[in-house]
């Protein structure tokens, strides 16, 4: 590095964004901090590292997913531990972040035709706190499909220690999960960069606009920066 071109300090809201969440930088409020960023990716990234050396091993018809890995034998080798890392990363996430996502009981109703309308924009949630219940209901449900997903895998791991019954439950519940996280995971993917344009900073750069807050989070929104959402 010469004289000339000294290093440019980091941007404060980044900087910030490594320890703390839950507050406003300048023109910017910090949603996730470092430590849950890299849990989500380390999930994401064991997640598809298990639906690529999976799905091979799963029907030939994706066999050529296989050459991704150096072939088929390599992926029922890889296959049970990037499982095992999924969950373990799952149960870290699960833990990190239950305290926010605990279920609004006086919002029943929320998910169920009203998520339709919100998925059309025909619906924001002027109540809707740092997660709204939709996102709260993927967030538990990927926690419970990770452990259908692993007790299943474990028979399946081990078959010679179980029933031929139960072998084949195994099989029929990994398909279930795995096809329903797929597409669950498809759904999260499209609201999280293009139905919310300004969601996918979030989880790189750790922050959002306020404008970002005030839209989809109102009440977050208020209790971060102390201001009326409905000011625009
Ligand atoms: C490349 C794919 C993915 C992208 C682009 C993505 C993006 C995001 C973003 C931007 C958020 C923050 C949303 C917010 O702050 O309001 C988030 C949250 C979350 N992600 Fe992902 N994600 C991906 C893959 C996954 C996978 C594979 C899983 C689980 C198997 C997962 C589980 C979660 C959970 C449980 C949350 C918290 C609840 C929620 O905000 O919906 N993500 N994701």
């Amino acid at each position: 590095m010469s004289a000339a071109n000294p290093p440019r300090p980091l941007d404060p809201a980044v900087l910030v964004a490594r320890e703390k969440e839950d507050v406003l930088v300048g023109d910017e409020i910090v949603r996730h901090r470092l430590r849950s960023r890299v849990l989500h990716w380390t999930v994401s990234v064991t997640f598809f590292g298990c639906l690529l050396t999976g799905m091979p091993v799963w029907t030939p018809v994706f066999g050529w997913m296989a050459n991704l890995f150096g072939g088929l034998s390599v992926c029922r080798v890889l296959h049970p531990w990037l499982g095992l890392a999924f969950f373990v990363s799952v149960v870290v996430m699960t833990m990190d972040w239950q305290s926010e996502m605990k279920l609004d009981r006086s919002k029943k109703g929320w998910w169920g035709p009203a998520l339709f309308h919100y998925l059309k924009w025909e619906l924001e949630d002027q109540n809707a706190g740092k997660y709204n219940e939709g996102q709260k209901f993927y967030f538990w449900t990927v926690g419970l499909g990770a452990l259908g997903l692993l007790v299943s895998g474990l028979v399946m791991w081990f078959p010679a220690s179980f029933a031929a019954l139960v072998r084949e439950l195994a099989f029929v519940l990994h398909d279930i999960a795995f096809i329903l996280f797929a597409v669950a995971v498809v759904f999260h993917i499209y609201l999280s960069t293009s139905a919310e344009p300004g969601t996918f900073r979030s989880m790189t750069r750790g922050t959002v606009t306020r404008k970002w807050a005030r839209l989809h989070h109102p009440r977050w929104f208020r209790e971060v920066t102390g201001e009326d959402a409905r000011r625009r």
